[in-house]
């Protein structure tokens, strides 16, 4: 599950070019039973198993040794992820992510372990195996050089508060769908406030929530032209 991103792609060449480091643990490795068991049933009775403490406790002290770590248990009672999120795990000099499994975890990991917990949204996984998987994607692309260029991240939809603008490239026509007019104008301005309105419109559409921030006059000014549109229609 892990080697299935972590040995290609853009990740596997912020390794390669040593702009940071990813391990896998397997918590087994932490049990001193024969059957290597990490979980067990629940105190007070109802269905499924638990991850005992133990091998979690063991597993993150020994990956830890003496340098710090911030620890984050991926669980979907977490705070959700988001990219403000991601750029501040992405500050840490290291994290150890705990993929929970299960119906959970014994909460004394929670408490006196865990520094923050983490959901990538508000659906359940039959573990935190993906959700670790999307935390070290989403937050590998801000780590300094990992892609192109600094703007790329700063210009993405979401940092600015907006879904992307549409994007084109060769034919001019497919299949009789044509490439905007505006796009080979040449005029850089007319073309920045194309982009601009076509990403309010589709933010409008589809993530109204993204437009409760202070807008600049710039994006009032075209959300209002948008409203007058669509009322004339
Ligand atoms: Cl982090 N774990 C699980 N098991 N389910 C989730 C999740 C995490 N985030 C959303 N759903």
């Amino acid at each position: 599950m892990f080697a299935s991103v972590f040995s290609g792609g853009v990740v596997r060449r912020a390794v390669d070019k040593g702009l940071m480091e990813v391990r896998v643990h397997d918590l087994r490795d932490y049990t001193h039973d024969r059957h290597r068991q990490v979980d067990d049933r629940p105190f007070g009775g109802l269905e499924g198993m638990v991850f005992k403490p133990e091998p979690v406790f063991r597993a993150v002290e020994a990956v830890r040794g003496s340098s710090p770590a911030r620890v984050i248990l991926l669980s979907p009672q977490g705070r959700k992820l988001d990219s403000r999120l991601a750029g501040e795990i992405a500050g840490y000099s290291r994290a150890i992510l705990i993929c929970g499994r299960y119906e959970g975890v014994d909460e004394r990991v929670v408490t006196s372990l865990v520094d923050e917990e983490v959901s990538i949204g508000d659906y359940v996984l039959t573990g935190g195996e993906l959700a670790a998987v999307v935390v070290v994607d989403a937050v590998s692309r801000f780590l300094p050089g990992v892609v192109g260029r600094e703007e790329s991240v700063r210009h993405d939809s979401f940092a600015e508060g907006r879904l992307d603008f549409p994007q084109y490239t060769r034919p001019r026509d497919f299949r009789g769908m044509k490439v905007p007019q505006v796009l080979f104008s040449g005029d850089h301005a007319k073309i920045g406030r194309w982009r601009m309105k076509k990403a309010l419109e589709k933010t409008l559409a589809g993530r109204p929530d993204l437009l409760d921030r202070i807008l600049s006059p710039e994006e009032q000014e075209i959300l209002e032209e948008i409203r007058k549109e669509r009322k004339e229609q």
